[in-house]
């Protein structure tokens, strides 16, 4: 039986420490933190994770400002406000929920905003910073499942670390993280070939391809440490699901993400975390 690493637990308590700092900051410095949070259209997905992030920011104590446009809002118009919020001296991060409507181009929304409030990491100047090594803003998720295998007791140092999925949000930045912290990383994808075998050599295994339960049994190591960034809901029912198939691998894994209340509230804990960031990086508190 594998041990669960309880995200719902070290996401409250990530967000409790946020909490303490956006608090001292004010009571020391006089300081607020605020974030800048902008939905175009009205996806019932996005509408959900921008009101969760809105109640994260309640709770720990960051100012939200909320910017919710309609479906028709021209590029022009986004890039006018982002460019205002740039400039706004009270403003510490951005946020732009993703997906945007098909007429306005993501890429150029993500390089409008200012790499000092690029509290999502998406910018290259953030996505670069990472690479190198230097300090900046890092993906919400995948920072988010650094601290769960931390808090979670995994050793990093030299073990076989394999993510599944090189997306530009999640697999990447994951691997490049993974490397910092002296992991032997193994990047994998659609091309990959003997993705079983490259899997079940892992000691830590980060799914994170988008296609419901397609890791079983058969990719993981015994005792191996399994991260599921995926979530599907379940046809024709209100049940949620992974990349994995957690019923196969948790009898066989040392430790496993359950899906939901594994990777999903590190991403927000993550971001309350940047924007805090961002407040401390504005005022060269670091
Ligand atoms: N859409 C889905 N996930 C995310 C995220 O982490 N940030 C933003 N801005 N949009 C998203």
């Amino acid at each position: 039986m594998a041990e669960l690493i309880d995200g719902k637990k070290i996401s409250q308590d990530l967000k409790d420490e946020v909490k303490d700092k956006v608090a001292s900051l004010k009571e020391h410095h006089g300081i607020d933190v605020t974030l800048a949070v902008i939905l175009v259209g009205n996806d019932p997905a996005s509408t959900v994770y921008v009101g969760n992030k809105k109640k994260a920011c309640e709770y720990t104590g960051i100012i939200s400002k909320s910017y919710e446009l309609p479906e028709e809002t021209s590029e022009k118009e986004l890039l006018e406000l982002i460019d205002d919020l740039n400039r706004d001296k009270t403003v510490d991060g951005i946020l732009v929920q993703l997906p945007l409507p098909k007429h306005i181009d993501e890429d150029k929304i993500i390089r409008a905003i200012s790499p000092d409030k690029d509290v999502d990491g998406f910018h290259p100047e953030s996505v670069g910073r990472l690479s190198i090594g230097v300090r900046g803003f890092v993906s919400c998720t995948p920072a988010g499942v650094i601290e769960l295998l931390k808090r979670s007791g995994v050793n990093l140092d030299g073990a076989n670390a394999v993510v599944v999925g090189r997306s530009n949000i999640v697999g990447k930045p994951m691997g490049i993280l993974l490397l910092r912290e002296n992991a032997t990383v193994t990047i994998c994808h659609s091309h990959t070939k003997n993705l079983k075998e490259i899997c079940k050599n892992a000691d830590v295994l980060v799914v994170a391809i988008g296609q419901p339960k397609y890791i079983d049994a058969s990719y993981v190591k015994e005792g191996a440490t399994v991260i599921d960034v995926g979530i599907h809901r379940i046809d024709g029912t209100k049940k949620l699901c992974g990349d994995v198939d957690f019923e196969s691998v948790e009898p066989v894994a040392g430790k496993i993400t359950p899906v939901p209340g594994g990777v999903g509230p590190m991403t927000i804990a993550g971001l309350m975390n940047n924007c805090y960031q961002a407040a401390v990086m504005k005022h060269d508190l670091v």
